[in-house]
């Protein structure tokens, strides 16, 4: 349900701009309060008196409306909102978005919130493949927009492939996924007064000066479990490999390079309650690292040594003063998923697990997918063994994993004062 929420929806000019009138009605049965911006273009499409009919509010076009200005100011409307959805986000919108142009209400608007953003993609199929619109999407993932669809399909133009804009249904699945979990200002956060250390993103191991050892980790799932924990109240801090995310708001965010400096960076964190290790840290570091660029000497090339690099997560988890109560890992697998996490448990003494699916069947390297088995429950070395806690969970979204776990995080504290 999404009692109490507020969407701002911003409609631009695409042939799809009619199902927006449909999703309004969806969000308004559910309870939301839905506000319109209708660009000039989307207007040629939908009118200003469907939507204003369907959102019961009055319909926002022009920038410099003095009435608009001087009842709802731009920067009032995005203030307003929990949510700014962009639907259809033709072409054009993303790129203006992409490039912090703010010609119209709209963009001004999507430029000055502060708000999570959601945008439905619509277009030709040559515009949606083609590499300017490619780009501007991938900056605008990296700087935490959302997006759901396009779909494959028919498309208005008489070509078929990626395009149409997601059905209402599904643009209401994702605004229930952005939505969730993020508690209303003013509730109470059951992790407030909790201190949280997060890892993510990989980590870079020098091998001279201009060149490194290191892996293809986003952060993308490190960085989603700080804001979570943050978002219920933790005092987070988030100690980062070099990534192309933005900083998640509200949390301190360390960034390192090599696994060495993220362990010092993680050991001056501390004490905190509960650490989750998210980041793939290089397993080895190459060993005298040369001090000046390694030249083509015609010697052939050079064979680089290699020392192991600390385990974080089996350093954080040691006994001892400063373990911090709950400690969870990742433990990254194609076979044998669960058996070989319970074994990385119990091997790096933490106190739960999440088994992430990586095999290629489950999509998930690179994608924005995991498939997690959570392992929890008392370690298999107290007493007799005990078999552990599996919870196996459905293919989720990274954002949507984080939330479970950190819903997970304050249930186990919860219970720990209880
Ligand atoms: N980890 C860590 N420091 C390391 C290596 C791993 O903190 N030097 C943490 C990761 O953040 C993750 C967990 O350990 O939470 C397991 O990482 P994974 O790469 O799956 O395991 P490895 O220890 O590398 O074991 P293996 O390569 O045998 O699978």
């Amino acid at each position: 349900m999404l009692h109490g929420k507020r969407i701002l929806l911003i409609v631009a000019g695409g042939i799809a701009a009619y199902k927006c009138l449909e999703l309004v009605r969806r969000l308004r049965e559910r309870g939301a309060a839905v506000r319109c911006i209708l660009t000039r273009a989307g207007a040629e499409f939908v009118t200003p008196l469907s939507l204003s009919a369907l959102t019961g509010d009055k319909v926002y076009g022009e920038l410099f409306s003095l009435t608009d200005e001087a009842e709802m100011g731009h920067i009032q409307l995005s203030r307003d909102a929990d949510l700014l959805v962009v639907a259809p986000a033709t072409a054009d919108i993303l790129a203006r978005m992409a490039h912090g142009l703010c010609d119209d209400l709209a963009t001004t608007a999507l430029l000055a919130t502060d708000k999570p953003v959601l945008a439905a993609p619509a277009m030709n199929v040559r515009m949606w493949e083609h590499p300017a619109t490619r780009d501007n999407l991938a900056l605008l993932h990296a700087r935490g927009l959302r997006t759901v669809g396009p779909n494959e399909g028919e498309m208005a133009c008489n070509e078929r492939g990626y395009g149409r804009m997601a059905e209402p249904a599904e643009i209401l699945a994702a605004i229930e996924e952005s939505l969730a979990g993020e508690l209303p200002e003013g509730a109470e956060r059951p992790l407030a007064g909790r201190r949280a250390l997060v890892t993510s993103g990989p980590t870079r191991e020098a091998i001279d000066p201009v060149r490194y050892l290191s892996n293809h980790s986003s952060g993308k799932q490190g960085h989603a479990i700080a804001a979570a924990l943050a978002a219920l109240g933790a005092e987070t801090t988030l100690v980062s490999g070099p990534v192309a995310l933005p900083d998640p708001p509200g949390l301190k965010v360390v960034r390192v390079e090599s696994a060495e400096e993220m362990l010092a960076a993680c050991q001056a964190a501390l004490p905190a309650d509960v650490a989750v290790c998210a980041a793939a840290v290089a397993d080895w570091r190459v060993a005298g690292v040369a001090g000046q660029k390694m030249k083509k000497d015609g010697g052939g090339p050079p064979q680089l040594a290699l020392s192991e690099n600390p385990d974080i997560l089996a350093s954080l988890a040691r006994p001892g003063n400063l373990r911090p109560r709950l400690v969870v890992g990742f433990a990254a697998e194609t076979e044998r998923v669960v058996e070989q996490a319970v074994a990385k448990r119990a091997r790096k003494g933490c106190d739960w697990i999440l088994a992430n699916d990586v095999s290629a069947s489950t999509g998930t390297f690179g994608g924005d997918r995991n498939t997690i088995h959570l392992i929890a429950g008392p370690p298999a070395d107290e007493g007799s063994a005990p078999d552990p806690q599996v919870e196996s969970w459905p293919p989720l979204s990274k954002t949507e994993v984080a939330r479970r776990l950190a819903g997970r995080v304050a249930a186990f504290f919860a219970g720990e004062a209880a």
